[in-house]
């Protein structure tokens, strides 16, 4: 374990439990790998923009743990978030004779994460792999909890198996790199653990929210570790979204049409979620379930995070007809009907199908 001060949450799932690392001067520090099971490869896997920043540090902090380390770089960008560069994983496996205890670290965002996770799910039919998080959002939500996958051109992380690492390393001084864009972009699903489970966290962000737009560690390290431990509390009960974990996609279904009706990556998944989380507000409000000062409170606080509020045109003949045939394709979607994740009272959230016409106005109303 690592010298340097960090905090740790626990995720507990039986065999496949483990820890989240959250803390300062972790990433590349070898203590911090020292308690994992030593194999003959490491692959670290990360991206054009994150690797030149980050990689050889990580591989020098491996090297007294595997007798190889090897690294390579995929593409940047959620529209590389395809077979064709999860692919590029499985050459390099193939290509160096990586065996079944070559362990894959994943050095980037939620999208070299996602990757990652997946090709460590099925290459050998499972190898173990370390989640190294270098953007707020991937530190607060897709490196843990196992989700790993890859989109589809007909619908967004449509591929991809439960998986989970082995141990992620949330180094709060790699997002000191970020653009403001991709902050604001993690910030949205940090907002998201407030109006679903904890209104106290929901207030402590509404005070600190200009500290988390610059960066303060102290801020980041509480936002960070709350964040993981709501998340380990819902995927420890849940692990495969049989039930309970769907709450964590409050905002996603409006968001994945969003993010997938104006083509991946055109709007940054964050951006979209924090807009979709107005959307689903909205339409708790319509249902009767959320008051009007409860919606303007969230729009209040995704604004200061530097988040869009306004849904973009995905038609200009029938918007709402497009969302909804896009929202139609969400995996929690059960017969074609469209189940929302809704807020039925401040830090409560239900999972519920809702009329057409009103999730129409909801559309209508809330798009430029
Ligand atoms: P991303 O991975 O595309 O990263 C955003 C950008 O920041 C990229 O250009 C990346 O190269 C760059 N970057 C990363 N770290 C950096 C750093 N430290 N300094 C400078 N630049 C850096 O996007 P993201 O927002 O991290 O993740 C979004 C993805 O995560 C989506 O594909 C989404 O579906 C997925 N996701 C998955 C889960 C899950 O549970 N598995 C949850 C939420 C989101
Ligand atoms: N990001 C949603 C989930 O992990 O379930």
């Amino acid at each position: 374990m690592s010298t340097q001060a960090h905090q740790t949450v626990h995720i507990s799932l039986e065999d496949r439990s483990y820890s989240i690392l959250v803390g300062d001067a972790l990433f590349d520090s070898a203590a911090t790998y020292a308690g994992l099971p030593k194999g003959s490869t490491a692959l670290v896997v990360s991206n054009t923009t994150v690797a030149p920043m980050y990689a050889q540090r990580l591989q020098a902090a491996l090297r007294g743990h595997y007798r190889a380390v090897l690294s390579l770089e995929l593409p940047d960008g959620e529209s590389f978030k395809h077979w064709q560069t999860l692919n590029l994983i499985f050459d390099a496996l193939l290509a160096n004779h990586c065996d079944r205890k070559t362990v894959l670290f994943a050095l980037g965002g939620g999208v070299v994460g996602d990757m990652t996770g997946f090709a460590a799910a099925s290459y050998m039919r499972g190898v173990p792999f370390v989640q190294v998080p270098t953007t707020l959002l991937a530190q607060v939500d897709s490196s843990v909890g196992g989700k790993t996958g890859i989109n589809h051109p007909l619908g967004k992380n449509m591929v991809g198996a439960f998986y989970q690492p082995q141990l992620v390393v949330c180094d709060l001084g790699v997002l000191k790199s970020l653009p403001a864009r991709e902050v604001s972009a993690g910030l949205a699903e940090v907002i998201k653990y407030g109006p679903i489970a904890d209104m106290e966290f929901l207030s402590w962000i509404e005070s600190n929210i200009q500290r988390l737009v610059a960066l303060d560690t102290d801020a980041l390290a509480h936002a960070v570790k709350r964040s993981c431990e709501l998340k380990a509390w819902v995927v420890g009960q849940d692990e495969r979204e049989s039930g309970l974990r769907a709450i964590l996609n409050f905002g996603h279904t409006f968001g994945h049409a969003i993010e997938a009706g104006l083509g991946y990556g055109e709007w940054l998944h964050g951006e979209a979620v924090g807009c979709g989380m107005v959307m689903a507000a909205e339409l708790s409000r319509r249902l009767g379930l959320v008051d009007e000062a409860f919606v303007n409170r969230l729009k209040r606080l995704i604004v200061a995070a530097g988040l869009p509020v306004k849904g973009p045109t995905l038609d200009a003949g029938d918007n709402p007809g497009r969302y909804l045939e896009l929202m139609r394709l969400d995996k929690k979607s059960d017969a074609g009907e469209i189940r929302f994740v809704l807020i039925d009272g401040p830090g409560r959230a239900v999972v519920r199908a809702a009329p057409d016409a009103v999730v129409r106005e909801v559309i209508d109303a809330c798009c430029s």
